[in-house]
């Protein structure tokens, strides 16, 4: 285990609950911490490009459809192993299979709107945190 930068989006669906500050609460209680964190918008177009890697799936259309459908909130976490814990702590993808105690069984509703999205290998934490934030903006924070 070492300490770890993983990338958190909190979707378009839980920031229309109000269930960011529940959901940061829920982060850093779970001893993640959060370094770098902002409110944005994705254009359709920026939904396509972070999304790439799904753009053959049946879901794709709908999927970058919702992720631009209204304010996010991107933040980068970091902490031990801090790709799976907070894999653990979001729950399963599809939010009707979440366990008590998981951000999804708190705020998601299905498998579409599943209230987070986060970074599933460090490998690709690095590349998810260079899309949303500038190399000023994380200025002194990432090693
Ligand atoms: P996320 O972690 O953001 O990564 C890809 C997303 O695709 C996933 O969360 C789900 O929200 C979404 N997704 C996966 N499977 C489906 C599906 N069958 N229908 C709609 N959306 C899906």
């Amino acid at each position: 285990m070492s300490t770890q930068r993983t990338l958190s989006i909190i979707k378009p669906d839980a920031f229309e609950k109000n269930a960011v500050g529940s959901i940061l609460k829920m982060i850093t209680d779970s001893g993640l911490k959060v370094v770098a964190c902002k409110t944005t918008r994705m254009t359709v177009k920026q939904a396509e490009g972070f999304y790439a890697v799904h753009k053959e799936r049946p879901f794709f259309g709908e999927l970058t459809a919702f992720m631009s459908s209204g304010p996010i909130v991107v933040s980068v976490l970091e902490g031990e192993d801090a790709v799976t814990k907070y894999r653990e702590l979001m729950g399963p993808t599809n939010s009707n299979e979440a366990p008590e105690g998981t951000i999804r069984q708190a705020f998601g509703t299905n498998i579409e709107k599943n209230a987070v999205h986060g970074s599933d290998s460090a490998d690709n934490a690095k590349i998810e945190v260079d899309f949303f934030f500038s190399a000023n903006e994380l200025r002194g924070l990432l090693g």
